[in-house]
């Protein structure tokens, strides 16, 4: 089947199978792999996107279901070559390692800061709590998350 989306903006168009997720087609067929393949089953939070405005798994999201519908992807927060200013956090505090998590990461804490600009450390966590990483101890990503509300 053929469906058509918005994804950053853009209208996209792909063919694929009836069982494909949303996270294949961007990755696959869309040739945006900035939302990674880590669990494929809604544990760990690197495939996370917006979708019509509501953070999602995106593999947990048939891509079937996405015809009609607008997604955002971590390749569409920056304005071409100016950071997000949550990315530019992540970077400034050293919240990055292997950078597997980062970007599910760094698209669930936008949508933190545009509905909470300045969230308390339980909210950070609360919100975050689907977001898996292996490597940074969470430290520095509350870090980053602090840094991007201050806005500096
Ligand atoms: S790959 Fe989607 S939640 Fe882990
Ligand atoms: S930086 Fe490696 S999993 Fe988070």
């Amino acid at each position: 089947m053929r469906v058509a989306l918005t994804v950053n903006g853009e209208r996209r168009e792909a063919d694929l199978w009836g069982g494909e997720s949303l996270l294949t087609l961007l990755r696959d067929s869309l040739e945006l792999p900035g939302s990674k393949n880590a669990c494929e089953q809604g544990e760990c939070g690197s495939c996370s996107v917006l979708y019509d405005g509501v953070l999602v798994c995106a593999c947990l999201v048939l891509a079937a279901q996405a015809d009609g519908h607008d997604v955002v992807t971590v390749e569409g927060l920056a304005r071409g070559d100016e950071l997000h200013r949550v990315q530019e956090a992540f970077v400034e505090t050293g919240a990055v390692q292997c950078g597997f998590c980062t970007p599910g990461l760094v698209v669930a804490v936008a949508d933190l800061l545009a509905r909470e600009p300045n969230p308390s450390d339980d909210e950070i966590r609360e919100s975050l709590a689907g977001n898996v990483c292996r490597c940074t101890g969470y430290v520095k990503i509350f870090d980053a998350v602090r840094l991007a509300a201050a806005g500096r």
